[in-house]
């Protein structure tokens, strides 16, 4: 049956449904019409009531049907606002239109920490900064740059992690890498080879960075960690250098005390010890005023590590470290002899998004919609998953999902996957003798916004079948 429907909305819908599967035969018929471009993006959709009326059936199947297609990205909706084709919905055919199985493609719903929303990577804002700058860029900027990276981002940088971080830097001590990960193989080498021979690093953290450490040759020790991080008076015997996420430890979430940001900066000024500081997620503090780098109690010993993975995208690899005078040239010799520089046109756009203040909108844009989900993830949990405890939510893209005693993290990943939902276990990113638990750390970032609340959903579902059984 085909049918031709003019609804009150004034939109006339052209619907092929069957009589006897009604809500699967309006997912496909609107399915169809928004990958046939019958239905632009931005199109908005007949109130359910409405739609069920002028189709002759319930008001629910219209509901359930608008559910499903915003859970799969075709259509969006909000409170108050109705439902609408999606944005992205073209993304979304071309997805499923493309050959191939879907879990080629990875997991249907990605709650693992450390990827944002690259969804909403600001397209137009790069294009016009990137072009912008292309216009008015000297000739010399083409060519074999500084290995530091190129003046005009180093300039921006300084004056951006002083302004927004608190660190005192100024632009030739500034060096740009691929990414805080190139940043940490560029010191570790360095430090290496100047004799250093363990790195302490927190006793969980980021496991590709004790990977780097190890590739370099520096032995890796664990320091304990608590509720007011690392427990930086306990260091291990031999510690030549620190690795430390001071702002938000990485992945238990606490702020590095106040006294042991000071005892570590002493113990660096006393010995001539090197401290990292990995401050990967600083810009995204939502609970407390921001918590300032660490950097500044001792510029001559602290490296301070920044990267706009988060606040941009990971695939842009770009990073930046601010270094005390006597490293700067080391690194950017490293750099250089390895022929590892950085692409000019990238540096490029960067500097300009941060001078025109482009970088500093998106990054409170996403500070915005990261808060959203962080609530609306905790409440989620609170709501649906009874004996679960979230904690180290005061910053960043990620939770620490605490499980109840006798739930095995391997059991829950493993009921997730089954369930198209990818999560990490806390284990992978322990390093030492300490134990705090089971736990999920939980990314919340990564999920296109469409997908958001599916995801929430499925993880809260795995969590109260694990606790129920
Ligand atoms: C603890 C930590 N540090 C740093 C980064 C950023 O790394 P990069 O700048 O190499 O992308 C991440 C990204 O996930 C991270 O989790």
């Amino acid at each position: 049956m085909k049918e031709t429907r003019s609804t009150s909305a004034g939109l006339d819908l052209h619907l092929e449904l069957s009589p006897t599967r009604p809500r699967s035969g309006l997912e496909a018929a609107l399915r169809d019409a928004v990958r046939g471009g019958r239905l632009a993006a931005g199109t908005a959709l007949p109130a359910s009531r409405v739609l069920a009326r002028d189709l002759g059936v319930s008001r629910n199947t219209v509901a359930e049907a608008y559910g499903q297609l915003v859970a799969e990205g075709w259509l969006a909706a909000r409170h108050g606002s109705g439902t609408w084709v999606a944005e992205r919905a073209g993304q979304v055919a071309a997805a499923a239109a493309a050959p191939g199985p879907a879990t080629a493609r990875g997991p249907r719903y990605d709650l693992r920490p450390g990827v944002p929303d690259v969804a909403a990577f600001p397209r137009g804002a790069w294009l016009a900064a990137a072009r912008r700058a292309l216009a008015v860029a000297p000739a010399d900027e083409f060519s074999y740059a500084d290995p530091r990276g190129l003046e005009v981002l180093r300039v921006a940088l300084a004056e951006y992690v002083g302004r927004a971080r608190g660190v005192a830097t100024t632009p030739d001590r500034i060096v740009v890498c691929a990414g805080f990960a190139q940043g940490l193989e560029l010191l570790c080498e360095v430090l290496r080879a100047a004799g250093t021979r363990t790195l302490a690093v927190e006793a969980y953290g980021h496991p590709g960075h004790r990977g780097i450490a190890s590739w370099t040759g520096m032995r890796v020790a664990a320091i304990p960690l608590d509720e007011r991080g690392a427990d930086v008076a306990a260091l291990p015997a031999g510690t030549g250098a620190v690795l430390l996420t001071p702002a938000h430890q990485y992945p238990l979430g606490a702020a590095l005390a106040p006294e042991r940001r000071r005892e570590v900066a002493g113990w660096a000024t006393r010995t001539g010890g090197v401290v990292i500081e990995d401050d990967y997620d600083g810009e995204f503090r939502y609970d407390r005023q921001a918590v300032g780098a660490l950097q500044p109690l001792a510029p001559e010993h602290i490296v301070y590590g920044g990267t706009a993975s988060k606040s941009l995208a990971p695939g842009l690899r770009l990073g930046w470290l601010a270094l005390p005078e006597r490293l700067a040239g080391e690194v950017a010799d490293a750099k250089r002899i390895t022929g590892r520089l950085n692409g000019s046109l990238d540096q490029l756009a960067l500097a300009e998004m941060i001078r025109s203040g482009d970088y500093d909108r998106q990054v409170r844009r996403s500070r915005v919609a990261y808060r959203r989900r962080r609530d609306r993830l905790v409440g989620a949990l609170a709501r649906n998953a009874p004996g679960v405890r979230v904690t180290g939510i005061a910053a960043g893209l990620h939770a620490l999902v605490r499980l109840p005693a006798g739930l095995a993290e391997e059991g829950i990943v493993a009921s997730a996957a089954a369930r198209g939902l990818a999560v990490q276990g806390l284990a992978g990113s322990r390093v030492g003798e300490q134990d705090v638990g089971p736990a999920l750390v939980v990314g919340y970032a990564t999920p296109p916004a469409h997908a958001f609340s599916a995801a929430v959903a499925r993880l809260c579902a795995v969590l109260r079948e694990a606790v129920r059984a």
